[in-house]
């Protein structure tokens, strides 16, 4: 039997001997109490609530403005939703950045109020000090390296990360620093899978991929994307595994019509 099918809670601990177990672990982000049910029910290893909230629930362009209270509103509805899963919440902009003290006040009060089981926040060597500071404190902390949606407008697009050797060995440090410091896993998002294989094999965490090919410990998901709920964003590391987008316009289609029609609702469906 698989290691995950073993688990009755998921938690770092879990997290590691799937890991050493070399099994696969799956993550997808998650944002509310109806969506974590069913991922949760599906299996799946670890719940993110990601700060591409900001994007796909709230219709930003960046992931910038997402405050930490409403990173906290959307981690309390996840948690109640699941069972199983680990639910980690991504710090936002702004929350992490400013001094160490405030980095781990925040992250403290994430997993005071919400019940999530880690955070996760983005950058390499230079956040090695929040890290090791968050994480000696006991609170699991997921790192973030490659693309790094928060720091956009600094690099103008979203182009895949370490293509050159001087930035592919840049975020190979990042990776190390990161685990030094005390993460227990780390996400690589759009950087070559050839180098993605490299620091997996190098490092004694898991590392979660997206975009970053098959040789990561696990992979990860935008939800909405996966579910082809967000139609305009088709980079070529999203897998549609259905056509939510379709099947949604549809049925309010039919409901529109059914209303405007008087078929909506029938005998059975009124008291
Ligand atoms: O915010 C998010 O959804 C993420 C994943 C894409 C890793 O950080």
């Amino acid at each position: 039997m698989s290691v995950s099918k073993k688990i009755r809670r998921v938690t770092t601990r879990s997290i590691h001997e799937m890991y050493t177990a070399g099994e696969k672990i799956s993550c997808l982000t998650a944002y509310d109490y109806t969506m974590a049910r069913l991922l949760d029910e599906a299996g799946v290893d670890i719940l993110l609530v990601g700060d591409s909230l900001s994007n796909v629930i709230q219709g930003n362009e960046t992931t910038l403005p997402v405050t930490l209270d409403e990173m906290i509103y959307h981690t309390k509805a996840v948690v109640r939703g699941v069972h199983r899963a680990m639910v980690i919440t991504d710090l936002p902009f702004m929350s992490y950045q400013n001094t160490v003290e405030e980095a781990f006040r925040n992250a403290g009060n994430v997993m005071k109020t919400t019940g999530a089981g880690g955070v996760k926040l983005e950058g390499g060597e230079k956040c090695a000090e929040v890290i090791h500071k968050i994480s000696i404190e006991g609170i699991p902390v997921m790192g973030h390296i490659g693309l790094l949606p928060q720091s956009i407008h600094q690099y103008g697009g979203y182009q895949p990360r370490g293509t050159t050797d001087e930035e592919a060995e840049r975020i190979l440090k990042d990776a190390r620093a990161i685990q030094d410091a005390g993460a227990f896993s780390v996400v690589l998002e759009k950087i070559p899978a050839k180098l993605a294989k490299r620091i997996t094999a190098e490092l004694s965490i898991p590392t979660i991929g997206i975009g970053a090919g098959v040789h990561c410990s696990g992979q990860i998901l935008v939800v909405f994307d996966m579910l082809g709920l967000t139609e305009d964003f088709n980079p070529r590391f999203v897998r549609r595994y259905a056509n939510l987008a379709e099947e949604m316009r549809k049925a309010f289609t039919n409901y529109v019509s059914d209303v405007k029609t008087g078929a909506f609702p029938n005998e059975q469906e009124s008291y």
